[in-house]
């Protein structure tokens, strides 16, 4: 198959969230079993160039955004697994010092900057000549592309066998805006209605993409169910509409990036067999955080984000409730300068017992979890969460309140059983993650079930060699169906 992923971050390029993770691995997983899969991102200031040996096609290209004229070029590279990407350089929209916004709050264009991306990309396939069978767009800024395929485009011969696939990795960033974007964005009125691009008299690129792409993802199981019943974020409807196309596939881990054997990053390397390392990781994060080196002390990570949906509210209750026993906490994160003053001042009034780094830093990422116990992740809500899974990999044992994705990859560890790889309690159910967390306290200061607890974490495989399958199946369900249409169509 011939695939196109279009979005707005993957790595090593370009990284906020999870999102990059996913857009970085899932194209290589599906070059290995022989597809052509290529990328196409925008060319953000931050993504280095030089670094990455970035060529430019010799043409400039063009496309309109209201009645602007904006011209781009493409740039490309192909990484060493053998995938290309694109990048769309237009220094208007891309070339600025962040992707989405600064000071926590958007940027007042970015509407106009991914609808200027959504058909740069379609003019982008073909200038290239690249006619994929499969346009694979993620989250809100690459919603419109669905669109335009089955309205504007929608007798556009190059186009005929080309599909859209449309994964959701977060209901709530939805990009929604008022009905003139219907004119800046180049649709025409007669589009404007339910059942394509019209939300409740606006105009909304995820509503967008989940009517007019020809499958929608989620990135698990749980979150698939979860957006349609209850927490859809007003897209339920749109969503049971199209119940018979949505598909919960599982997000996956580059186990060749995360992985305490060959991680560059952490102080030792280290394995399920041989854990010497992992004490040293440990004993270098509390020199790092100014807390006293001691091994038995209960050490809590978090790498995330700075943003509500990770409970860092609940994270905060916690560091004070528990700062008596003998525990740490360190934390890394960006984002929203408010939960940063509350972190600040916690880590400030826990000195010794709190550390917290506000940064965007990968290398200290992997020190956290290599060098933590446990892992928080109280989230209110989380899509599929990589961070978990990560941590398991690490023998950082999770403990997450059980929505979404967490509810899909961590257990609660049963020590009759010895089966469950982390903790879990429930918000829902009014269950309480001091509490849980005491619980596992138990555990930890219990050597003999730690040790089966965190050999049950490193056996949990999330590679992406599963869920790569299951996308296959979910474009070649896209492509039979189009190849019938086409047929009928005769
Ligand atoms: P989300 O995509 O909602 O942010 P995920 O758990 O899916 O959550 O993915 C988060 C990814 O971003 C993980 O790889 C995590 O290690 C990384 N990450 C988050 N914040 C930071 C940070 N401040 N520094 C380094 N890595 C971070
Ligand atoms: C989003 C979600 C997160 C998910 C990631 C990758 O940012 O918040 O749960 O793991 O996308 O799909």
């Amino acid at each position: 198959m011939n695939i196109l992923m279009a979005a707005s971050e993957c790595v090593p390029f370009v990284k906020v969230g999870g999102l990059a993770d996913v857009v970085g691995a899932l194209p290589k997983y599906l070059a290995k079993i022989g597809h052509d899969v290529r990328i196409i991102l925008p060319k953000y200031r931050k993504i280095d160039g030089k670094k990455y040996d970035l060529r430019a096609l010799p043409y400039r290209l063009q496309v309109k955004v209201g009645s602007d004229i904006e011209r781009f070029r493409i740039k490309y590279c192909v990484t060493e697994d053998n995938v290309t990407v694109y990048f769309i350089e237009n220094m208007r929209f891309f070339d600025r010092p962040d992707v989405y916004g600064a000071d926590g709050s958007d940027y007042g264009d970015n509407r106009e900057r991914y609808i200027f991306f959504c058909r740069a990309v379609l003019e982008s396939l073909k200038a290239l000549m690249f006619r994929p069978d499969i346009i694979h767009c993620h989250d809100w800024q690459t919603g419109l592309i669905p669109a335009y395929l089955k309205t504007n485009l929608r007798n556009d011969g190059f186009f005929w066998n080309t599909s859209s696939v449309y994964t959701i990795h977060n209901i709530a960033y939805q990009g929604g805006f008022d009905a003139d974007t219907v004119v800046e964005a180049g649709f025409s009125w007669e589009d404007f209605t339910v059942d394509k691009l019209e939300f409740y008299n606006t105009l909304n690129f995820m509503k967008c993409a989940i009517a007019l792409s020809d499958a929608v993802s989620t990135v698990s199981p749980t979150y698939a169910l979860e957006i349609k019943e209850f927490n859809g974020r007003g897209m339920e409807i749109v969503l049971n509409s199209r119940k018979e196309d949505i598909y919960g596939i599982l997000n996956g881990i580059d186990y060749d990036y995360w992985n305490p054997k060959t991680d560059p990053f952490i102080s030792k390397n280290y394995s399920p067999s041989d854990l010497a390392g992992k004490k040293i990781c440990k004993a270098e994060l509390q020199k790092l955080c100014g807390f006293e080196a001691r091994e038995d002390a209960y050490l809590f990570g978090c790498v995330s984000r700075l943003d509500n949906q990770k409970g860092f509210d609940i994270i905060i209750d916690a560091l004070y409730s528990l700062s008596r026993q003998n525990m740490q906490f360190v934390i890394l994160g960006s984002g929203d300068p408010y939960i940063k003053r509350l972190l600040q001042e916690a880590a400030y009034k826990l000195k010794g017992k709190a550390a917290v780094f506000f940064d965007y830093n990968e290398p200290l990422a992997h020190k956290i979890y290599a060098g933590s116990d446990a892992y928080m992740m109280p989230s209110r809500f989380e899509p599929c969460g990589l961070s978990q899974m990560i941590a398991l990999k690490y023998g950082s044992i999770p403990i997450v309140n059980r929505a979404g994705g967490l509810s899909d990859t961590v257990e609660y560890y049963n020590h009759y059983s010895k089966k469950g790889n982390g903790f879990v309690f429930n918000i829902t159910y009014g269950e309480n993650f001091v509490q849980t967390i005491l619980k596992s306290e138990k555990i930890f200061r219990d050597k003999a079930n730690w040790n089966i607890l965190m050999q049950n974490s490193f056996a949990c495989d999330f590679s992406w060699n599963k869920s790569v399958e299951s996308y296959v199946k979910m474009y070649s369900d896209v492509i039979e169906k189009k190849r019938r249409e086409l047929l009928f169509a005769r």
